[in-house]
């Protein structure tokens, strides 16, 4: 089931929450709502859920419209961050409790459940409490909860923000593998950027109750919209540098960084990804400030005409502190942001 979000407003007083929102979701699509802490994610999922009204514009799921629908009735499934399990039931109570709450026989509903705790592999956890689970097993608990009803939509609020970083790493591949299997339309809110880019088909960027952009993940990260969405996605985060444009020429300081561009002069920021630069013989000498090995990659600091800049290169190089090293910045890499941040164009 598609879900359209049209011109959707919540307000508290002169404060809006959520901000004329508008987006379409693609039946069967995981669309990530990212962004940072108090950005009114929360606020549109509850909105979505029907916990909170919303103070203008309308929701739709397929062709109809649910905004004034209450919760129960508009078959959705919630997973919050604190899992929210009932501690006296055992898991398979737990999970059985929304159709039993539906007057679903006994016998049929615990055979619901077991299929559900078999899709999200606690099958041989039933009879435990949630006490006796860890926090990645009483997460995929409220996940089987959440689909025994069979809704078509699936909304999940941070489910993996208390769990440690492993589990969160294995717990997100697992709502996805589910996700897929049952084909639900999901709406996933994270202020994790890597965790949004690694499970969305689509990812909204939300700031300060606006969304900022709508894309596929790559496209995202490849054509960011504005300053904000450039620095929100991507680790290390992304250099963002004064420049001169001058005669078609873009320097920062001494460094040229690119010739022939057709822009206005002036003084820009520019973005500037750290994998974009590339050693090669004869262009730039920059000086390295420091180096360290994340991963298989060697993370180096850079001195560009006074600035501190990051940059990634393969390891398996022996550059150390002190080092010159050449470096060109890789065609149509780097982001030139007008003044009201907004991307002008790539070079
Ligand atoms: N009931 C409320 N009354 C007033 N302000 C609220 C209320 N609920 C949320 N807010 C505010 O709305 C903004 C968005 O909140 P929320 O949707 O929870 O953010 P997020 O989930 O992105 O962290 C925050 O600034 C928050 O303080
Ligand atoms: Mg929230």
């Amino acid at each position: 089931m598609n879900i359209r979000i049209e011109n959707l407003t919540k307000a508290y007083g002169d404060f809006k929450a959520v901000d004329n929102m508008n987006l379409m979701v693609e039946d069967g699509q995981l669309v990530g709502l990212l962004g940072p802490s108090g950005c009114g994610k929360s606020t549109t999922l509850f909105m979505l859920a029907g916990l909170t009204e919303a103070t203008t514009g309308r929701i739709f799921f397929g062709d109809k419209e649910v905004t004034r629908v209450a919760p129960e009735d508009r078959g959705i499934g919630l997973v919050f961050q604190n899992y929210a399990l009932y501690p006296h039931m055992t898991v398979e109570d737990n999970i059985m409790f929304p159709l039993i709450n539906r007057k679903v026989r006994k016998d049929a509903a615990r055979q619901q459940a077991y299929e559900m705790a078999k899709l999200v592999q606690i099958d041989t956890l039933l009879k435990r409490k949630p006490s006796e689970l860890s926090g990645g097993q009483q997460q995929r608990v409220a996940i089987a909860r959440a689909l025994v009803k069979k809704p078509k939509v699936l909304l999940l609020d941070e489910p993996l923000s208390n769990l440690d970083a492993k589990l969160r790493v294995e717990t997100r591949e697992e709502i996805r593998r589910i996700q897929q299997e049952v084909g639900i339309t999901t709406i996933f809110v994270t202020h994790d950027q890597e965790e949004a880019m690694s499970i969305s088909d689509q990812i909204a960027v939300m700031k300060s109750g606006v969304v900022q952009q709508f894309d596929v993940p790559q496209s995202m990260y490849l054509n960011p919209c504005n300053r904000f969405v450039a620095t929100f996605l991507g680790t290390p985060e992304i250099n963002i540098i004064d420049v001169e444009v001058l005669g078609g020429t873009i320097k920062c300081g001494d460094v040229v960084l690119r010739t022939g561009v057709d822009v206005k002069n002036g003084t820009y920021k520019a973005g500037i990804r750290p994998e974009s630069f590339t050693h090669r013989e004869d262009d730039h000498k920059y000086k390295v400030n420091s180096v360290r090995m994340i991963g298989r990659d060697l993370l180096l600091h850079l001195d560009m005409a006074g600035r501190d800049v990051r940059a990634i290169t393969h390891s398996g190089q022996s550059i150390t502190t002190g080092d010159t090293v050449e470096f060109s910045v890789r065609e149509s890499s780097i982001l030139l942001f007008g003044s009201d941040d907004k991307v002008i164009g790539k070079f």
